[in-house]
């Protein structure tokens, strides 16, 4: 066998390339839950550049989970208008009062205890969990199957190919940098290894890819045929 695949080469290119987003911490800095969680609420159905002005002025009105869990629920979904799908807004704000009234306003720091909260499904919990506190978990949304079914090959379709993925993507978290290692292969999947004309040629895993080796990176992921 060759080199084997690892997280240093994508945390390498990350400390380089990482994109600037109003609800990261810079390097070195501590994350802060309730940023981290409100961020990943907003980005399940809305896009990095739509979210950024709504969660900046979500967190002048709204500046910690005690002001969002005392809110008036009208000024919540004012908060939110124009984001869409307000399911997501009223499971925001239980959620909120819940972190309050059951956790003395801290969030939970592992997955289970995350996924007890509204709003909070498999993908948000492994991805606050890393992020936020740095714990080993997987955040495996479209972006991260995508990398993670081109690098291995994963022929199976998805969503048959989901625990595998997430298996797959498991098994890279460094233990000293999980919350890095999940933006990274976000920024990865936003930027560099794109649906269409990936960038193969910028990519960190270029040389370890097997999709890239086989010349079908846009072969992946595999759909099940409808
Ligand atoms: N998409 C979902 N979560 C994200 C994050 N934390 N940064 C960038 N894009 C994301």
């Amino acid at each position: 066998g060759g080199k084997p695949i690892s997280a240093a080469d994508l945390l390498t290119w990350y400390d380089r390339h990482r994109r600037a987003l109003p609800w990261r911490a810079r390097p070195g800095e501590a994350a802060d839950p309730y940023r981290v969680w409100l961020s990943e609420i907003m980005l399940q159905q809305t896009t990095v550049m739509a979210v950024k002005p709504y969660f900046e002025r979500f967190l002048t009105r709204f500046p910690t989970v005690e002001a969002l869990a005392a809110a008036p629920s009208e000024e919540v979904m004012n908060a939110w208008a124009g984001l869409g799908y307000y399911s997501r807004a009223r499971n925001l704000h239980a959620c909120a009062k819940a972190v309050v009234a059951e956790h003395g306003g801290r969030f939970p720091d592992t997955e289970d205890g995350l996924r007890a909260l509204p709003g909070i499904g498999a993908y948000t919990a492994g991805a606050i969990a890393a992020i936020a506190f740095d714990r080993v978990a997987a955040a495996v949304d479209g972006n991260v199957e995508r990398v993670m079914t081109r690098l291995h090959a994963i022929a199976e379709p998805m969503p048959k190919a989901k625990a595998a993925v997430r298996e797959a993507t498991l098994a890279l978290v460094p233990p000293d940098r999980p919350g890095d290692f999940a933006q990274a292969l976000m920024d990865l999947g936003a930027t560099i290894c794109t649906p269409k004309r990936p960038a193969c040629a910028l990519c960190p895993w270029m040389s370890l890819c097997a999709a890239r080796r086989a010349g079908e990176a846009e072969l992946y992921p595999v759909k099940a045929p409808k």
